[in-house]
């Protein structure tokens, strides 16, 4: 298995890039790549900011062997990639929630916070305020089947110490919180900043936190400006990284070890994860008879 660093395009005429995400896994016999444009100023011509087309290669013939949207693809795989870290990372007795950004990226990210917590509260900020409380009131309904409480919410002096979860996904170049006020074992989930000049979370935080760990070490290094601004700086080295999501799974590592201990997951989303999920929504498609054969 290997993901392969996704190639980086950049369109500065319109603020935009391309990410082009490649990665192979031997246990499915499926290769792929991801197309991927992230336009932040997409959202105010009312068409999403972050597109994905995904291309599935079969592992035995190399023939191209699906076409499909990868936006929702993206959606699945990164919230359950944060469900999974949040799962394994937060506290048991967590209870309340913070969610920054509600953007297209918000809807599976709050889902996967509830499904692996039993969350009393969810407090939703976004500098839209509108957007918070769009999103807040259709996942207030929709989502009740969680029993939780999911409020827009713009005091984040005072709910944000209050916090047991805190997942940020904006498109943020600066910290989207003061990290003086996460509270001592909390659980934080870094999704939004996947370049090194992107930044939702402060210095001050990821120096402070106990247990850092990433979906992908080299990944990481390359692409996580929370983590990469506060190395140039000196903040933090690079064995602030405890090791990778995979390892604390699969038993290799301990995660998070006492009931104070600060926890951090941050992502920049693996060529892995797309390959996974494609295959099963692929191999379900074609099992079920969905789909256009092209010739
Ligand atoms: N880690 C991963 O695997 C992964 C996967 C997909 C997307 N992403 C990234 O996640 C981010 C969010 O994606 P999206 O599709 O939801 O984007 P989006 O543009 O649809 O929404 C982003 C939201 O963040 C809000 N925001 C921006 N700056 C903020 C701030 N300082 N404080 C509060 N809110 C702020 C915006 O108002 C907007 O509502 C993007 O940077 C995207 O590239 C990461």
């Amino acid at each position: 298995m290997f993901s392969l660093a996704a190639d980086l395009w950049r369109v500065p005429g319109h603020q935009g890039q391309t990410l082009y995400m490649p990665a192979y896994v031997d246990a499915l016999d499926m290769g792929g790549v991801k197309i991927v444009s992230v336009f932040p100023s997409n959202i105010d011509r009312g068409i999403p900011s972050v597109q994905a087309t995904m291309v599935l290669v079969d592992g035995k013939t190399g023939e191209v062997c699906s076409i499909m949207d990868g936006t929702y693809l993206t959606q699945l795989r990164t919230g359950a990639a944060q469900g999974a870290a949040t799962d394994i990372l937060a506290r048991e007795d967590s209870r309340v929630g913070a969610l920054f950004g509600a953007g297209l990226q918000a809807w599976s990210q709050l889902e996967a916070m509830l499904t692996v917590r039993r969350l009393a509260t969810v407090y939703v900020f976004d500098r839209e305020k509108k957007r918070a409380t769009e999103l807040a009131d259709r996942a207030q309904h929709e989502l009740a089947g969680y029993g939780a409480r999911i409020v827009a919410d713009s005091s984040v002096d005072k709910v944000l110490p209050l916090a047991d979860v805190i997942t940020t996904v904006t498109t943020s170049k600066v910290p989207v919180f003061d990290g003086r006020l996460v509270k001592e074992g909390a659980h934080i989930n870094g999704v939004g900043s996947y370049t090194p000049d992107m930044q939702e979370l402060d210095e001050y935080l990821v120096k402070r936190v106990d247990r850092v760990f990433v979906d992908s070490r080299d990944a990481a290094l390359a692409e996580a400006g929370d983590l990469i601004i506060s190395m140039k700086h000196g903040t933090i080295g690079s064995d602030k990284i405890d090791g990778e999501l995979g390892e604390v799974i699969s038993g290799n590592m301990p995660g998070r070890r006492s009931k104070k201990e600060i926890t951090l997951f941050k992502t920049v989303g693996i060529a892995v994860e797309d390959v996974v999920v494609a295959t099963a929504a692929y191999r379900r498609a074609m099992t079920a008879g969905l789909g256009v054969r092209l010739q």
